[in-house]
């Protein structure tokens, strides 16, 4: 918070301070209030508190006083130095339930410590009125995120895979911070592959109205086969090129084969998007067709566009080619089409952020669409001002020989098997366990599904997505280290402590207090605590892997805690039954927020 002009008659804040949910920010909020009784009229100082490192005497501390004082200094101010600001910062502290102490150390760090009974209620009060109560608020309200977004006919990749597992996780977390969010797959559909497409559908089927899915099969072998024809008959390429031209034209001819294309392939990729309980909303390259025509004017009106090598380009400073909107033909492109959607989603969708995910690979052409776009007025100069707009780019998904993934035969692997595949070796693995002679086959089946794609997902979500990531089975469904497979079994037991203790938990809510008496106790009841500002900060950077970190720290600090302190049987059984049951609340909004179904037993 930068302060410009500031009044002394700065109000304690209030003796009961409620959770708002992100503990960072009411950390701020205090110290803030402190500042403002600490500085000198008309400086501006921007509140600096960060979470203590563990091991060092605080939970937060506030970093202002160093900076302060370099402000301030020959100033004729009453301080000595940093550490008597620190004092003073310390002594501004406004009287807060939150707080234990506040200390000062070194050069001027103020260090304060939560009040562990403080944090105890908070948590208390979160297991009455529910997680949700703890959702961050983000500046905007409504959101597109574009993603998934495969092309028609032509292959679904495990780069779509990762897009659609990274989309979905983004648009979880800012749906929880309760932002509206448009779910958009921006499909391939109006390419000028269709014009070979249709003309070989037309030779293969005459008879095009009765032409089935299975008929057609595979549409991948249907793109080759089209493709090589294309390539090596000169004839056929005429015909498909007139093609385009009749289905862009709008001949309804075309248009319906056109249409049972797209159907196809879209039956192919609702089958990925079903195993991940995925959704998301279709509006294709080709919705925007009837208003590129309309956008490219608008630009061209603000003189914009030029005229280079028989194409309609615009140049932009910082890169050394231009971005082209309008080929030499007159026909439209991917940068035509992505102005274009992007002007629709800011205007008539009223969309303040927008969001693209698609692999790095993909970066200048976001970055370049981007810069005219804010050429053009449409957005403002600073990329972190609303309405705003990301490309969230990821790496590549490598095989085991470091190489970009494939099958065996070199093909592009198929998602469906792979999800397949991933379901099938979890399956094995429980019944190693001897689970399927405990549980009925719908669990068997039920929690092979969840462990086997929660472990692609998190494989995929875990790293920065920005780095490239080994598509490994055996890694992924280890239930050893960092892995879907460890934190789900690490959910089920202590689901499992909870029924093995007997007691009802709805009841003890209500009638039992949390403590955290004990050093592991209040390291696991902090983390809790920091659920929301992780949530925020995942969402601000648009970074899952934020979130997972976290999640794999909440197991581990549970398994401190648990692994020292007996809960069924113990003097404090009750108490401690409700940190099990907080901790497996945010457990299961973590694995929501990444898409992962959680189990209860195993
Ligand atoms: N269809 C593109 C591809 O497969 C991704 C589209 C991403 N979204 C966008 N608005 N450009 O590479």
């Amino acid at each position: 918070l930068a302060f410009a002009t500031r009044s002394k008659s700065v109000a304690t804040m209030a003796a009961n301070q409620e959770f708002t949910g992100n503990l960072k920010r009411e950390v701020e909020k205090l110290f803030d209030a402190s500042l403002r009784l600490t500085v000198p009229d008309g400086t501006s100082v921007e509140t600096e508190v960060a979470a203590s490192l563990p091991g060092k005497p605080g939970d937060y501390q506030c970093n202002n006083a160093m900076g302060l004082w370099s402000v301030i200094k020959g100033k004729g101010t009453q301080f000595r130095g940093p550490p008597a600001v620190g004092q003073a910062i310390s002594k501004n502290l406004p009287v807060s339930e939150m707080v234990e102490t506040c200390s000062v150390a070194g050069p001027g760090f103020v260090n304060l410590v939560l009040s562990s009974k403080w944090m105890a209620k908070s948590i208390e009060k979160m297991l009455i009125d529910g997680i949700d109560t703890w959702a961050p608020t983000l500046p905007v309200k409504r959101a597109v995120v574009d993603f998934s977004s495969p092309n028609i006919a032509k292959e679904m990749h495990v780069g779509h895979l990762r897009s659609t597992i990274i989309g979905d996780t983004l648009a979880r977390m800012l749906e929880y911070s309760k932002v509206e969010v448009l779910r958009r797959n921006h499909v391939g559909d109006w390419g000028t592959q269709f014009g070979m497409l249709i003309e070989y559908l037309f030779e293969k089927f005459p008879d095009t109205e009765s032409v089935t899915e299975t008929a057609i099969g595979d549409l991948q072998t249907f793109y080759k086969a089209s493709k090589s024809k294309f390539d090596s008959d000169p004839d056929f390429k005429e015909k498909a090129q007139k093609a385009v031209v009749r289905l862009q034209g709008g001949d309804p001819i075309y248009r319906k084969a056109w249409a049972k294309i797209c159907e196809i392939s879209r039956t192919e990729f609702d089958k990925v998007y079903q195993r991940l309980k995925v959704e998301l909303e279709e509006k294709g390259e080709s919705f925007y067709n009837p208003y590129i025509a309309d956008v490219i004017g608008k630009l061209d009106s603000k003189g914009l566009i030029e005229e280079s090598e028989g194409a309609r380009v615009i140049f932009l400073e910082g890169f050394n080619i231009p971005l082209m909107v309008v080929k030499s033909d007159g026909g439209f492109n991917y940068a035509s089409t992505d102005l274009t959607a992007l002007w629709y989603r800011l205007n008539e969708e009223k969309a303040e952020w927008i969001v693209y995910v698609t692999d790095v690979g993909q970066q200048q052409h976001f970055n370049m669409f981007f810069k005219a776009a804010r050429k053009a007025g449409w957005l403002p100069d600073s990329d972190k001002t609303y309405p705003r707009v990301d490309h969230v780019g990821f790496g590549l998904v490598l095989g085991d020989d470091g190489k970009r993934f494939r099958t065996r035969s070199s093909d592009v692997v198929r998602l469906v098997d792979l999800l397949d595949e991933a379901k099938t070796r979890s399956k094995t693995a429980l019944i190693e366990r001897g689970k399927d002679k405990e549980w009925t086959p719908e669990e068997l089946d039920q929690t092979a599904e969840a462990v086997g794609y929660g472990a692609v997902k998190y494989a995929d979500l875990k790293n920065n997505r920005l780095t490239n990531y080994t598509f490994n089975f055996d890694q992924m469904l280890s239930d050893k280290g960092n892995t879907a497979v460890y934190l789900l079994y690490a959910h089920a037991r202590i689901c499992s402590i909870i029924r093995k203790s007997g007691k009802d938990i709805d009841e003890l809510k209500k009638t039992e207090k949390l403590a955290l008496d004990h050093p592991e106790e209040r390291a696991l009841g902090l983390h809790l605590l920091r659920f929301a500002e992780t949530v925020e900060e995942a969402c601000s950077n648009l970074l899952p892997n934020v979130l997972c970190h976290y999640l794999y720290d909440l197991s581990e600090r549970y398994t401190s805690f648990y692994s020292i302190h007996q809960v069924i049987g113990s003097p404090e059984e009750a108490s401690r039954l409700l940190l099990c049951e907080a901790t497996a609340v945010v457990m299961r909004k973590c694995f929501h927020l990444l898409g992962i179904t959680p189990v209860y037993k195993i």
